[in-house]
């Protein structure tokens, strides 16, 4: 008989539904959503916008190439230049953050013309061939599948002088997390992120920012690597950006976007009509909903709640991360901890790195779901692991 490939655990329940931060299993049991498939549903399951928006591309067109577009194109670019960098030149989609990661490297070769590309102990930007050659966050991920891309150097993760030994003028670029999602929940120092802006403008390789976790308001900027000051040469983004469709994206300034003429690259997918309006009612809800603000205030309580609430129990090392970007981490695996969350607290949650629970709820949540999660870990860590 055909089975499904599964290449994730199953996680012993089965979704039917979803709405705003709930969804329900086959069996009528409600949980409160921090995994929000990956982080996908950032603005919460069956934002009415983006059902609107869905309806609108179902009762007109579904498919249509992107040299076929209509003004459904049009539309997405006034709605995304106000919430982009204003270096911002030009944007295209694709349809996961590893396909868009493929393409920011790519554009970095050929703008450049060199080939090393540099990237950072704990990483995660994807599954693909190329996108694992920059990955470390995980030895499993990337073993069986040596020889690996070619000219991908690794560095130290905040480590600022061990920039200047692996990036030169053979560097075509570095690509970074601003926060590490997979990798732990990891944040970037400032010095490190402004140190690696500046040696990339000194030794003229593009720095690419990977924002497909982060990205979005996520961390309580609609970009998370604005906390830093500084502008990518690459943007990349995913997840969250289309409300839950599935869709990605590379942003580049208008000097990159001269440099790549027309058959470059291409995505029989990519920008097709319903992603489009989704990513324009995304990006409307972004603006118009107070996403980031409210990921921040409530990013805040989370993370001040969780540090009153666990401080001085042995069994967590710290909180960390920035808005609803949370990890909690143990000084154990956090595998226990989560199936406690999902089976007894009905809170989904993720792990992160070898030893993170990992929280990515939407920003609709509120108080009391804040409080169900805090008293959730507290508990779920106490029951596993001693004081
Ligand atoms: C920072 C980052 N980059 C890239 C990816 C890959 O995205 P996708 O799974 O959509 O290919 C992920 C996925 O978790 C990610 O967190």
């Amino acid at each position: 008989m055909l089975r499904y490939l599964h290449f994730y655990e199953p996680r012993g329940i089965r979704l039917v539904r979803g709405e705003a931060q709930y969804v329900w299993d086959s069996k009528g049991t409600r949980y409160l959503d921090a995994h929000t498939g990956h982080g996908v549903a950032f603005l919460g399951h069956r934002h009415p916008r983006i059902l609107k928006a869905l309806q609108e591309a179902l009762d007109s067109i579904i498919v249509g190439g992107p040299g076929l577009a209509g003004e459904w194109l049009e539309e997405m670019l006034a709605s995304l230049e106000p919430i982009l960098p204003n270096w911002a030149g030009a944007v295209t989609l694709l349809n996961s953050g590893a396909e868009a990661v493929e393409l920011a490297l790519k554009i970095a070769r050929r703008v450049t013309g060199r080939s090393n590309i540099v990237y950072f102990t704990g990483s995660f930007h994807g599954r693909t061939m190329g996108a694992l050659s920059v990955t470390s966050s995980n030895p499993r991920y990337r073993h069986g599948y040596e020889p690996l891309v070619p000219g991908t150097l690794q560095a130290r993760f905040n480590d600022v002088n061990g920039l200047h030994e692996v990036i030169n003028d053979s560097t075509a670029a570095a690509i970074v997390e601003p926060i590490q999602g997979e990798g732990g929940v990891n944040p970037a120092s400032e010095d490190f992120m402004k140190e690696l802006r500046q040696l990339c403008n000194e030794k003229g390789c593009l720095l690419i920012i990977d924002e497909v976790q982060t990205g979005f308001g996520r961390t309580g900027r609609v970009w998370a690597h604005q906390y830093y000051g500084i502008e990518a040469d690459i943007l990349v983004a995913g997840k969250a950006i289309a409300g839950g469709f599935p869709a990605s994206m590379v942003v580049v300034p208008e000097w990159v976007a001269d440099k790549l003429p027309p058959g470059f690259h291409g995505s029989t997918f990519g920008g097709n009509p319903m992603a489009v309006r989704c990513v324009t009612a995304a990006a409307r809800v972004l603006r118009e909903e107070n996403v980031t603000g409210q990921a921040e205030v409530k990013g805040n309580t989370l993370i001040s709640k969780l540090n009153s609430e666990l401080s001085g129990l042995r069994a967590v090392r710290r909180v960390k991360g920035k808005g609803l970007m949370v990890g909690v981490e143990l000084r154990f695996p956090p595998g226990k901890a989560i199936k406690c969350l999902q089976e007894e607290k009905r809170i989904l949650a993720l792990k992160a790195g070898s030893t993170v629970v990992r929280f990515l709820p939407p920003y609709v949540i509120n108080e009391r779901d804040i409080d169900e999660i805090v008293r959730g870990v507290s508990d779920c860590v106490l029951r596993y692991y001693s004081r």
